[in-house]
């Protein structure tokens, strides 16, 4: 009997991997939306185009299905349906962000749209009578135009324009909500124009955020108490072998991506193989410099410590091998990480080609992030499964959800420090480029 039951147990263990665990009782549910995704709306009751309005109606062919976001779920009039499902699902917290052009026309502070601000004040509590509480991203892709004309993030002076936006949302909603996120994945917010300028963007956006924490803790604190962070987002990398170099690789990779942004606000300063490597690899190219802009001891100081709690948008695993140094030609990112990334072709697909389902990836990657940043409570501020199919039987996502929850719960028993979850995405929305496909 005893025997049975002991294989029973080997059985289980190994086949059903699901932990069994519950998780704490403080522990956060959320799902996740942004403004610009799902809100449509997009030129009523005062607000402005933002950048991808514009971008949107002027060019509909770089949307994968020639789609607009005017109305896409039309959650500027229909929130209180949003809510119910909301509370229908259970959960404890909704992340949304404020769109910005909505609350200040403009961009600067100097207009303040009543309509916009009424908006979220009855929605914020409308969520509130649900037992929902909002987590709210200040910064979700859309900037005014009219700032994206002075340049957007590579005017020095949007240090100063997301500033004064976020002190207007504290300001006006700071009593209620008391989870903040500065800017959604910065790392995607730069990428797209080029290796140089990006390195330049990033720089302004982590002078962004810290500004934006530096106000929260100095002026806003003691009286809202709540907490502050940034969702910086990629995948776990997995080294392809255990040889010395693939490990070197991977190691490469994850400072590339995890530590472009974290190792700044948590250490100071950018990764040292960042530094030694876009050095190397502009020297190579012929430039003067490193493309890769230095920040003042002042600087250092001032984005160091600026984040209350880790907030992680993650989704899948790629495999890391260790490549011969790159040929020198046109800079790209790829050349500057040098190391070469695939995912395995048996591993389960999405509708996003990107996303492979690799439940494991996720434990690796809470139990990095949380010794490399010496052991911050972790929030999983993103994390989800695409179809195309629009089915609502839909088995890959159930079995997707379960067991990237099953690993979180594995890395908590571990001594991760997880303090909650939000699935991307509460509906079917506008996803950027690839429109609603
Ligand atoms: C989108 O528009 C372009 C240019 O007008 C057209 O060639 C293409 O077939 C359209 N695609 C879809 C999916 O409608
Ligand atoms: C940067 O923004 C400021 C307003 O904050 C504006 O006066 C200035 O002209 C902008 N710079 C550029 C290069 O557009
Ligand atoms: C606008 O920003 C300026 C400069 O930061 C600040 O002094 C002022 O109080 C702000 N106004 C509002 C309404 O937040
Ligand atoms: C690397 O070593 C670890 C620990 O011994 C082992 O679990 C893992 O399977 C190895 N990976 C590869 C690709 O051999």
């Amino acid at each position: 009997m005893l025997y049975r039951k002991l294989l029973l147990l080997i059985f289980i263990e190994t086949c059903v991997a699901t932990s069994n665990s519950r998780f704490p009782k403080n522990f956060m549910f959320g799902c996740a939306t942004a403004a610009f995704q799902i809100e449509g709306a997009w030129n009523e009751d005062g607000k402005t185009p933002s950048v991808w309005d514009t971008k949107n109606h002027q060019i509909p062919s770089v949307i994968r299905d020639n789609q607009t976001a005017d109305i896409s779920c039309d959650s500027y009039h229909k929130y209180k349906e949003d809510i119910a499902l909301l509370a229908q699902i259970g959960v404890t917290h909704y992340r949304f962000s404020i769109s910005w052009p909505r609350i200040l026309p403009n961009g600067f502070n100097d207009t303040i749209n009543q309509l916009g601000v009424d908006h979220y004040r009855k929605f914020i509590k409308e969520l509130k009578a649900n037992n929902i509480e909002p987590m709210v991203t200040i910064y979700h892709g859309d900037m005014p135009q009219s700032l994206g004309d002075l340049g957007g993030f590579y005017n020095a002076s949007s240090v100063q324009w997301l500033t004064d936006y976020a002190r207007v949302l504290f300001d006006l909603y700071g009593d209620d909500v008391k989870i903040w996120f500065t800017i959604n994945e910065p790392y995607e917010t730069c990428i797209w124009d080029g290796v140089v300028k990006a390195y330049e963007c990033s720089k302004n956006l982590l002078k962004i955020h810290a500004s934006i924490w530096h106000l929260y803790d100095r002026e806003y604190r003691a009286k809202q108490a709540g907490a502050v962070s940034i969702p910086l987002n990629l995948n776990w990398y997995e080294p392809e072998t255990n040889s010395t170099a693939d490990i070197e690789a991977a190691n490469t990779k994850l400072q590339f991506s995890w530590g472009f942004f974290g190792h700044p606000i948590y250490k100071g300063d950018w990764p040292e193989v960042m530094k030694r490597r876009i050095a190397m690899r502009s020297r190579g190219e012929g430039f003067e410099k490193s493309r890769l802009p230095e920040f003042t001891e002042e600087e250092i100081e001032f984005i160091r410590g600026t984040s209350d709690f880790f907030s992680a948008n993650t989704y899948t695993t790629s495999i890391i091998r260790a490549e011969a140094e790159p040929p020198f030609g046109e800079p790209t990112i790829e050349s500057d990480v040098g190391v070469f990334e695939y995912q395995r072709p048996e591993w389960q697909g999405a509708a996003s080609s990107w996303l492979k389902v690799t439940p494991w990836g996720i434990k690796k990657l809470l139990v990095w992030l949380y010794n490399e940043y010496d052991k911050p409570q972790i929030l999983v501020s993103e994390n989800g499964y695409s179809d195309s199919d629009g089915r609502l039987d839909d088995p890959i996502r159930v079995n997707y959800l379960r067991d990237y929850l099953s690993n979180i719960r594995e890395a908590m028993e571990e001594g991760v420090d997880v303090i909650g979850y939000v699935v991307w995405t509460l509906i079917d929305n506008f996803e950027w480029n690839a429109g609603y496909t």
